[in-house]
């Protein structure tokens, strides 16, 4: 059983793995909760809770780059950012009409995630442009390797949800490539804001699959 503690978990900020290594999909068991043990959530929670904190996840992305196209939107290469945000309107689509239709509640902390997400994208977009991206390329490969893991999680039963979310992966994997190749790494403090961001990414996934 994990830790309680989000920061006592096994660290997950080694670098992005080497090109072609994370496009692969997990396969995946044959049913959600393979190995569930006793006292383990029921197989209804664990999907409820991956459905819950996607949404917040795709929510966040979503304000993050509306914040950064309030302070970067007048550029001429704002288009990248716009194709990005649309992106993730498609993904907060999807999740949004899932916790619908499996009556699924949201998070409790929407407006956190509202308020914090607007605030990051706008923040760094204020250190400029190699920021924003960086701030993306942190992100997104913490989405990469939240969505990796519910894939590994998640049974062939659920083969239509795993395959919008391996869709929206590799979509997540395009926006942090995107990112790199605009120069995230020549971010003031690169390392530092990246590994902040990251920390706080996984502290936002960890609450809302609980709160
Ligand atoms: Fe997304
Ligand atoms: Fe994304």
């Amino acid at each position: 059983m994990s830790s309680p503690f989000p920061f006592a978990r096994p660290r997950t900020d080694a670098p992005p793995p080497a090109d072609g290594e994370d496009r692969e999909a997990p396969p995946g068991p044959a049913h959600t909760g393979d190995g569930r043990l006793p006292g383990d959530p029921t197989v209804q929670d664990r999907i409820a809770r991956m459905v819950r904190v996607d949404q917040a996840g795709e929510y966040g992305a979503r304000r993050i780059y509306q914040g950064q196209l309030a302070v970067l939107g007048h550029r001429p290469d704002a288009a990248e950012i716009r194709h990005m945000a649309a992106q993730e309107e498609r993904h907060l689509d999807y999740f949004n009409r899932e916790m619908v239709v499996r009556r699924v509640r949201p998070t409790a902390l929407s407006p956190l995630w509202h308020a914090a997400g607007f605030t990051l994208g706008a923040a760094t977009a204020l250190l400029g442009p190699k920021a924003a991206m960086a701030c993306t390329e942190a992100v997104e490969t913490e989405i990469d390797r939240h969505y990796r893991r519910q894939l590994a999680q998640l049974g062939q039963e659920e083969a239509a949800l795993r395959q919008k979310i391996d869709d929206f992966r590799k979509e997540e994997l395009e926006h942090r490539d995107t990112a790199i190749a605009a120069g995230s790494a020549e971010a003031p403090a690169h390392p530092v804001l990246t590994a902040a961001i990251r920390a706080a990414s996984r502290t936002a996934i960890w609450l809302s699959e609980r709160v």
